[in-house]
Formats: C-alpha cells, structure tokens, sequence
C-alpha cells in the first residue's frame, strides 16, 4: 500500500476499500484510499525498523479525549507508549493530560496563558509526533479534546500543532470504536495544519471487552493494529525528516514553508466507513 500523509481541507466524496473482516468484534481495518494533494511515496527504506532509525525519532506525546479513569481510549494509548517505547532507540512516549487545561479564554491567552497551557505547548513543540485516541460524543469529539487542540492551535501562526505529524484512532464500547468522530477530528487538525497520518483506519469497536483484567489492552488484534499505526507515524516522520532536509538544500528557504507548501492541495474526506 501506497504511504500517504493526510493533509489540508475537506474536499469531494472518497474512494473506499473495505478489507474487514466482518467479524462484529474485529478491528477496523478499513483502507480509504483518498486522493491527496502530497503523497509520501514509500523511498526503499528496508522495513519500518529502518524508517525509524532514518526518523531519530525521540519523544512522542499521547492525548487522549477522555478523562475517565477507566477510560478504553487512555487504555489503547497506555498500549502505544508500550510500542513506542520497545522501538529501535527507544522513543519516549509521554502523556499530555488535557484535564488540567482551562477552558480556552482569549483573555487568559493574552494575559499570557495558564502554566499547563505553557507546559503543553512545549511538550508538542518538542515532540517529533503526536498520537490523539479519541471517544466519539454524539458524533464528534469530546470538547475536552477540541479545547486542548484549540489551546494548542495558538498563538496565530506560530502554533505547535503546525507541520506536527499527528496520528488518529479511535475506541469506545460500541460497535463501531467511535469511528464516526474520526472524520471531525481529522477536520480539526486539518485546521490546526498538523500533518495527519494516513492509515488504515484503527477504530477499536467492543473496546472494553478487549482489556484484560489489569484493564490494559492485550488484544493482539488490538495490538497489531496500533503496532501498524506506530510504524505509518515513525514513518511519516522519517519522510518528513527528508522532504524537510531536501526542500532545504534545494531552496535554501525555512523548512517549515516548503512542507506546509507541499502538503497543501486537493483533498478528500470521508464521512462514513463500514465497519
Ligand atoms: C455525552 C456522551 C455522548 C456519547 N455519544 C456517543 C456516540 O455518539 N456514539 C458512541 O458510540 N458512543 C457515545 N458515547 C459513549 C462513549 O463512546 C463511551 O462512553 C466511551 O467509553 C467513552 O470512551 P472512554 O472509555 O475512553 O471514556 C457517548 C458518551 C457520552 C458521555
């Protein structure tokens, strides 16, 4: 499969490919095949350890849009930081709890924001990428998420969410892993001009079933999943890296331009996937 990075604005109707299992309790694994205006082609890299390594990758922050103690989507990511953590160099995997965050007060962000505020701007500044687990509320994302991206989405112009690779799952204990907030959080980051990663749909549906009595996700079909989400982010990364690396040499210009040049362009969305 080809390796895409999702970026820019909503657009026309999607091609769809659906490689489900049919199992009611199965991972999604949907393929959408969108058209994108930038496609990062895969560049002979030998497998996603060698990606990785090419990556330096370092740190990676974890967001995830629920609060609750128990919550299935802390629990998918809890799984993340294990995979980060066992890769080649050993990335650190930190969490950014978004609880702590005020409500987004334009005039709190002008008398110099809140001290979490800061602090979680500095910790996706310094992040080489970010993995957000979202529930879905009534079809959309928590506003506890949507305040923490749109804190994150300031100052104007000099945000930390912009050119940040970011990548998206979902999981709740319905039938279809909150797979239906995913179109709206893939539009705010859009907005936010993360780099969102294009993958296979990971939208952990039964999601309380597959914990084990720690409350920790062990589900190897759960893990498989969220193994091949961290390969496309390390990956994306890495081909970032180079297209930064590149742009620069070739143009002598600032790095950060020439991506959010060449990510731009015609985009799909969809709206809807088939579980
Ligand atoms: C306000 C609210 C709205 C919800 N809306 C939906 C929904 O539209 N679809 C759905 O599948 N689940 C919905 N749920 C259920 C959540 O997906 C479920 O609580 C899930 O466990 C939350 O994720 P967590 O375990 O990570 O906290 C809703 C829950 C709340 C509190």
């Amino acid at each position: 499969m080809p390796f895409r990075i999702r970026k820019g604005k909503a657009g026309a109707a999607p091609e769809r490919h659906d490689s489900g299992t049919g199992d009611e309790d199965s991972v999604a694994q949907d393929i959408r095949c969108r058209r994108r205006g930038f496609r990062c082609r895969r560049t002979g890299r030998a497998g996603s350890a060698t990606g990785r390594a090419e990556a330096g990758m370092t740190r990676v922050v974890l967001i995830s849009g629920s609060l609750r103690r128990g919550s299935v989507n802390s629990a998918a990511l809890r799984a993340v930081r294990r995979i980060v953590e066992s890769a080649p160099g050993a990335p650190e995997a930190v969490s950014l709890p978004i609880g702590r965050l005020p409500f987004y007060d334009g005039d709190v962000e002008r008398a110099g924001a809140s001290p979490a505020v800061r602090a979680a701007r500095v910790l996706v500044a310094d992040a080489d990428a970010l993995v957000v687990s979202t529930p879905s509320y009534n079809g959309a994302v928590p506003g506890v998420l949507k305040n923490a991206l749109d804190w994150l989405s300031r100052p104007d112009g000099a945000s930390p969410l912009t050119g940040r690779v970011v990548a998206v799952l979902s999981a709740s204990p319905s039938g279809r892993g909150a797979i239906d907030a995913q179109p709206a959080l893939m539009d705010l980051l859009d907005a936010c001009e993360a780099v969102v990663v294009e993958h296979p749909p990971v939208a952990i549906r039964r999601a309380d079933r597959r914990l084990d009595e720690a409350g920790e996700m062990s589900d190897p079909e759960v893990l498989a999943a969220l193994r091949g989400l961290v390969d496309a982010t390390f990956e994306a990364v890495a081909i970032l890296a180079d297209q930064r690396c590149s742009a620069s040499a070739r143009r002598g210009r600032p790095a950060p331009a020439q991506l959010r040049r060449a990510v731009s362009g015609a985009e799909t969305r969809t709206s809807e996937v088939a579980l």
